[in-house]
């Protein structure tokens, strides 16, 4: 497909439904421009924007701007997260546009499948987390940007979601906590909760439930957000790395057995 030419319907429904199935899709050699991306993101919601980054483009506060030179200290999304799972209603799916990677062929992103995590749990296990919900919490995950903005919006959200959740889609229950937001266990005393909270994130990073994307200029990452975690990989510093996303809202995490 040629994204930036707009998706017919036939080609929106297959990637929908190759979405739902298969949580991350890709898609190479496109050219977009930032309305092009924007009106891609649309076809399935509404854009999000970021509570707390800076606004780098004019005029287009829903685009998220990756970049990576010489002067980082670290990169957007270097620990196993789902996106601003901070948010009361986080996004639904992200969707990254690459437009340099690094010469070093480094810059990957890792996606790991959350149903499959869940289902991989002992049948205790499964009960024992059904009942708990989790604060995920910004300041985790963006301290580092309290001084790096000049938006007079900014916020720094938090949110209690549930540890097992359900995919108002698919109706499949998937693990979502995540080492990048994920702060508690709501219903455990901390040491407990820290523990807890360590077992699933190393089972989370088993490489059963993984992919790894390698990206080339003009290549494209569409994530669910609701059942995936991604984690990028820094490992081509001081070498530059740049790339747009475009973030779809989504809906307030829930349970049903
Ligand atoms: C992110 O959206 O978390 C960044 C992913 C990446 O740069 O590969």
């Amino acid at each position: 497909v040629d994204i930036g030419n707009g998706l017919t319907n036939r080609q929106f429904h297959s990637a929908h439904e190759a979405l739902l199935d298969i949580l991350v899709i890709f898609f190479r050699d496109q050219k977009l421009s930032i309305d092009q991306h924007k009106d891609f993101g649309r076809r399935f919601g509404k854009l999000h924007v970021h509570p707390n980054a800076p606004l780098l483009i004019e005029g287009h506060p829903e685009i998220l701007v990756i970049k990576a030179d010489e002067k980082s200290k670290h990169v957007a999304g270097e620990e196993w997260h789902s996106d601003v799972s901070c948010d009361p209603e986080p996004p639904m799916g992200s969707i990254l546009y690459m437009h340099e990677t690094p010469a070093n062929g480094g810059g990957d992103t890792m996606f790991a499948n959350m149903y499959a995590a869940y289902e991989a749990l002992s049948a205790p296990m499964q009960r024992l987390l059904e009942g708990f919900t989790a604060i995920h919490d910004s300041a985790k995950a963006h301290h580092y940007r309290v001084k790096a903005t000049d938006r007079a919006d900014i916020s720094f959200p938090h949110a209690e979601h549930p540890v097992v959740r359900t995919h108002p889609e698919t109706g499949r229950k998937g693990l979502y906590v995540n080492r990048g937001f994920t702060a508690r266990i709501v219903q455990l005393k901390k040491n407990e909760s820290d523990a807890l909270l360590e077992m699933l994130y190393r089972h989370i990073e088993t490489p059963e439930f993984m992919c790894r994307f390698k990206w080339r200029p003009g290549s494209i990452a569409f994530w669910d957000n609701r059942c995936a975690q991604h984690h990028a990989m820094f490992d081509y510093f001081p070498l530059r790395r740049y790339g747009h996303r475009v973030t779809v809202c989504g809906d307030k995490p829930f349970y049903r057995a």
